[in-house]
């Protein structure tokens, strides 16, 4: 059974509460790791622990959720062995599985709606690296994560 880290501000809040019920509906195990209230929040602060969690092993991935998704990607994306992929529709969700290998998926709360939130947990959840010359591509990114540079 698939295993997922999920988290949120404050500004993503009910979004998440969704997008756990259905993960579980599918038959998902799913980790949530707050925020945890309505009260505003730092998503730097669950960025942190979900990517900490995923960087970790032990999960098929993380799905974290603030008003854009854009600053909780950029902060899961320091986290060492993160490729958290910011999108808004289900063709990026897929792409960053399939060409990528982007192990969190972020979206915005105040950018989309919940259908369209589903549609891009499935499309990512439901699609395996495609390796070859994206394993490649995918190996200099952690060369630049490593190095600063190729
Ligand atoms: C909170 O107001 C908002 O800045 C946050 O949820 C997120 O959109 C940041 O990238």
């Amino acid at each position: 059974m698939k295993k997922y880290a999920i988290g949120s501000d404050h500004a993503g809040y009910e979004m998440r509460l969704s997008i756990k019920a259905y993960l579980e509906s599918r038959g998902f195990s799913v980790d949530d790791f707050g925020t945890f209230d309505r009260e505003k929040s730092n998503y730097p602060e669950i960025a942190d622990v979900v990517a900490n969690k995923v960087a970790g092993g032990g999960y098929d991935g993380g799905i974290l959720i603030c008003g854009t998704g854009v600053g909780m990607s950029l902060a899961a994306n320091k986290v060492r062995g993160i490729r958290a992929a910011c999108v808004s529709e289900p063709y990026s969700a897929k792409m960053s599985k399939e060409h990528n290998d982007a192990n969190i998926i972020c979206f915005g709360a105040r950018v989309i709606g919940i259908e369209t939130a589903k549609m891009i947990v499935d499309a990512w959840a439901d699609s395996e690296f495609a390796g070859g010359r994206h394993k490649t591509r995918v190996d200099m990114i952690t060369k630049l994560e490593k190095d600063g540079h190729l």
